[in-house]
């Protein structure tokens, strides 16, 4: 008798999530921002644009899962992920140039996509997935950026994330998730919107690289 195997898709919301960003996540990977921290060449003035734009997106982000009401949020959101606090002390640690108008409409287009998706639950999980699965890919590229820059810890708290937490936190992230995402439609509005996230941070670097 021969063997029949079946291929069904995965159906928990974090299986389906790695599966549907795959492609733009390697866009955001090939970023000549993200290449330019890799080649230890990035301006240190893009480097703290950067940090000044995810400030105010990261201000409307965790605004939204600290305010939200919704029980799903109360299950996956917790105060001690905000990384706005690391945002600030690493500014701190820099004089900021004002932003080119490129960089400005980017990061101002961010913050509304937020604004709008901050009542909708299950967006605003999408969103939030990928910027808190961004703290594996920020950890990679940690180590270039103390180099470039001669910094330790002052200055890129933000990119070193949980620290040796990181791989424990996300673990714990994923679990919260599958309990909490489980019916399809709810499902479809995640993954509609980390991708749309996605393609707002890829078009952010972009703004930020050629704005020098
Ligand atoms: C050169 C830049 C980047 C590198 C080298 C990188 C690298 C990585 C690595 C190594 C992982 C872990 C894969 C695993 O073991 O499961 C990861 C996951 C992830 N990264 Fe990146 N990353 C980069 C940029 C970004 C950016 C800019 C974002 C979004 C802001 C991002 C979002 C994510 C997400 C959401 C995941 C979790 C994927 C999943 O569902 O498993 N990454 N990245």
């Amino acid at each position: 008798m021969s063997e029949l195997t079946i291929y069904t898709q995965p159906s928990d919301i974090m299986s389906r999530l790695h599966f549907s960003i795959q492609s733009l996540h390697k866009n955001v990977e090939r970023n000549p921002y993200n290449q330019a921290i890799l080649a230890h060449n990035l301006p240190m003035g893009l480097y703290v644009g950067q940090l000044a734009a995810y400030l105010c997106i990261y201000r409307s982000l965790e605004n939204a899962c600290n305010n939200s009401e919704h029980p799903v949020l109360a299950r996956v959101w917790q105060a001690d992920m905000a990384k706005l606090p690391l945002l600030q002390a690493d500014l701190d640690c820099f004089t900021l140039e004002m932003p080119r108008s490129l960089v400005q409409t980017a990061t101002i287009a961010f913050v509304h996509y937020i604004d709008a998706i901050a009542n909708h639950p299950y967006q605003l999980l999408g969103a939030l997935y990928v910027f808190e699965g961004s703290t594996l890919g920020m950890r990679e590229l940690l180590p270039h950026l103390q180099n470039t820059f001669s910094l330790e810890y002052q200055g890129v708290s933000f990119y070193a994330g949980y620290g040796e937490m990181n791989r424990v936190r996300w673990d714990g992230f994923k679990r919260r998730m599958n309990l909490s995402i489980t019916d399809e439609i709810a499902q479809e509005a995640c993954i509609a919107t980390a991708q749309q996230t996605f393609n707002l941070i890829d078009n952010l670097l972009l703004a930020l690289w050629h704005s020098q």
